[in-house]
C-alpha cells in the first residue's frame, strides 16, 4: 500500500485526558495488551505510513518514551491551544517532509487502516479530506457538505447554529493533506471562536481560499470511538476482543466459548490449535497447530508447541518455551523455563529458570526452588529424567538424563545419569502403636 507518495501521520495526544483519573497518560492505558497510541500507531503503518510524529504534552514523559521505542518521532506541545495548534507543533519535526500526511488522535483504539488508506486515497483525487460519521451526539462537531458532496465547512457544536446543530454528518478528526500545505494552514489559525482554541476544523477553510477542496470519507462510528473515561476504556477492550475472537475463528481456531476467551493483540493462534473456555491470553503469546489450551489457564510470554496440552487450570508465565506435544496439566506454573518436547508435569509443580528434557516426568508437588531471597538459579532436568511427588529441587542443580528422584527428596546437590537419588529419612515402624494409643485415648474419654 506504500505506493505513490510518502506518507507521514501526526497523531494529537497532548490532551490531559482528566475524565480517566490516572497516573498513566490517558493513550498509554491498554486495549488488548497494548497502549491506546500502539493501536492508533499500528493502524496507520498498515496504511502506509512510514513517519509518526505524536503530539504531547510537556510532563508526559512516558507517553514520548513509548512513541521513541516505537519508532515514532515525539514532539511536546508547550500548551493546548487546540487541535489546530497541536497539528502544527510537529511542523519542526517534518521539515524535511515533502509527502502527505494524516492527522489523527492518539487515544482512538478501534481505528482500521481501510480508514487511513481511503483518506489518503481521497485526498490524492480531491486535494484533501476529512473522516466524518453519522451520530446525534452534541460532543462532536459538524460536516457540512456542499451541493457537490465535498466539504462546505466543520462547525463544533458550541459554535453551531439551530440548523448545523441538526446535521448528523459528524466529524472524527482525521485529516489527510500535503504536509507543508497543513502547516502553512495550521499557523494561519485564529481562535475567534467559543472555546479560544485553534481548530484544526478550520484548516479546510484556509485550503478552500487557496483553491484545494476537501473531501468526506464515510466511517463507522463505532470504529473512530475516542476513549476519555473507565467506561469507554471497557468498551473499546469489548469491542476488540470481539475482533480478535472473529479473526481467530476465521483462521481456524477452534473455541468452545470463545466470548470467555481473552486475547492481545499480538496473540499468535495457528490454525486448528484448540483453545477452552476462560483462558486468558497476556503479550507475546504463540499457540502452534494441534496444541489444546484447556479451561482457565493464564499465558503470557510463551510459546506452545504441536500437539501440547496445558491446563487446565495452568499458569504459564514470560520466557517458557513448551516444545511439541509436552503436557502440562492443572496448578502448575511454568517461568522462563524450556520443556523439551513429550515431557509432562501434569499436577501442582513450579518450575522456574528451568529445562526439562524431552519425556521426562515431573511429579505432584516438584518445586524447583530457584530463588534464596536476592538472586535467582537455574535447575537443568535431563532428558527421561523421573522426579518423584514432593520434589524440591535447589538451585543450582542438575539431574541427569534417565535419573530417578525418589519422592519427598530435598535435591541440593547435582543428580548423575540413570541413577537413583532418595533423600528422606528411613521408615521406621512401631508395631501395634495405633491400635494402643486409640485405646488409651478412648478410656480417657470414657472417665471424664
Ligand atoms: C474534536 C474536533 C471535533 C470532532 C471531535 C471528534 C476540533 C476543534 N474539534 O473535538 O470536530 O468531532 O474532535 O472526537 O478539532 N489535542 C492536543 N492538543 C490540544 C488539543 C487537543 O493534542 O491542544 C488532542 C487531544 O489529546 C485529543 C484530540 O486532540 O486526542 C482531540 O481533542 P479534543 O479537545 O478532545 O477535541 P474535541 O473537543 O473532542
Ligand atoms: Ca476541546
Amino acid at each position: 500500500m506504500a505506493d505513490g507518495e510518502q506518507k507521514a501521520a501526526i497523531i494529537l495526544a497532548a490532551g490531559e485526558g482528566k475524565r480517566m483519573k490516572s497516573a498513566l497518560p490517558k493513550v498509554l492505558h491498554m486495549v488488548a495488551g497494548r497502549p491506546i497510541l500502539g493501536h492508533v500507531m499500528a493502524a496507520v503503518r498498515a496504511a502506509g505510513v512510514s513517519r509518526i510524529v505524536v503530539v504531547t504534552a510537556p510532563q508526559a514523559e512516558s507517553v514520548r518514551e513509548f512513541a521513541r521505542a516505537q519508532g515514532a518521532q515525539p514532539v511536546v506541545q508547550d500548551r493546548q491551544l487546540g487541535t489546530g495548534h497541536a497539528a502544527a507543533a510537529a511542523a519542526p519535526a517534518l521539515e524535511d517532509f515533502s509527502g502527505e500526511a494524516i492527522v489523527t488522535y492518539g487515544d482512538m483504539p478501534l481505528v482500521r487502516p481501510e480508514i487511513f488508506a481511503a483518506s489518503f486515497a481521497a485526498r490524492a483525487r480531491r486535494g484533501m479530506a476529512i473522516v466524518a460519521f453519522r451520530s446525534k451526539n452534541p460532543a462532536y462537531g459538524r460536516v457540512i457538505a456542499d451541493n457537490d458532496g465535498l466539504l462546505d465547512r466543520i462547525v463544533e457544536y458550541r459554535d453551531a447554529n439551530e440548523a448545523e446543530r441538526m446535521v448528523d454528518l459528524c466529524n472524527a478528526g482525521i485529516m489527510a493533506a500535503d504536509a507543508q500545505s497543513l502547516f502553512r494552514w495550521a499557523r494561519r489559525l485564529k481562535n475567534d471562536n467559543a472555546q479560544h482554541e485553534y481548530y484544526l476544523t478550520d484548516v479546510p477553510l484556509m485550503a478552500k481560499a487557496d483553491g484545494v477542496r476537501c473531501a468526506i470519507v464515510t466511517a463507522r462510528e463505532e470504529d473512530m470511538m475516542g476513549v476519555n473515561a473507565r467506561s469507554e476504556l471497557a468498551a473499546a477492550e469489548a469491542e476488540m476482543q470481539k475482533r480478535l475472537r472473529a479473526q481467530a475463528l476465521d483462521n481456524a481456531v477452534g473455541m468452545t466459548a470463545p466470548e470467555t476467551v481473552f486475547l492481545c493483540s499480538d496473540t499468535v493462534l495457528e490454525p486448528d490449535c484448540f483453545i477452552e473456555p476462560y483462558v486468558v491470553f497476556g503479550p507475546g503469546v504463540t499457540v502452534r497447530s494441534g496444541a489444546r489450551i484447556r479451561a482457565f489457564s493464564h499465558l503470557e510470554g510463551c510459546d506452545v508447541g504441536k500437539g501440547a496440552i496445558v491446563g487446565p487450570y495452568a499458569r504459564i508465565r514470560p520466557g517458557s518455551v513448551l516444545e511439541d506435544d509436552v503436557h502440562i496439566g492443572n496448578f502448575v506454573e511454568v517461568k522462563k523455563t524450556r520443556v523439551e518436547k513429550g515431557a509432562k508435569a501434569n499436577h501442582l509443580a513450579y518450575l522456574g529458570d528451568a529445562r526439562v528434557g524431552a519425556r521426562a516426568n515431573i511429579g505432584a508437588g516438584t518445586i524447583t526452588c530457584n530463588y534464596d531471597g536476592f538472586d535467582k538459579y537455574e535447575t537443568g532436568i535431563g532428558a527421561g529424567a523421573f522426579i518423584g511427588s514432593n520434589t524440591a529441587l535447589v538451585a543450582p542443580v542438575k539431574i541427569g538424563d534417565g535419573a530417578i528422584v525418589g519422592a519427598g527428596s530435598v535435591i541440593t546437590g547435582d543428580v548423575t545419569k540413570d541413577a537413583l537419588a532418595v533423600e528422606r529419612n528411613e521408615q521406621r515402624e512401631i508395631e501395634n502403636w495405633a491400635a494402643r494409643f486409640r485405646a488409651r485415648k478412648q478410656a480417657e474419654k470414657r472417665k471424664k
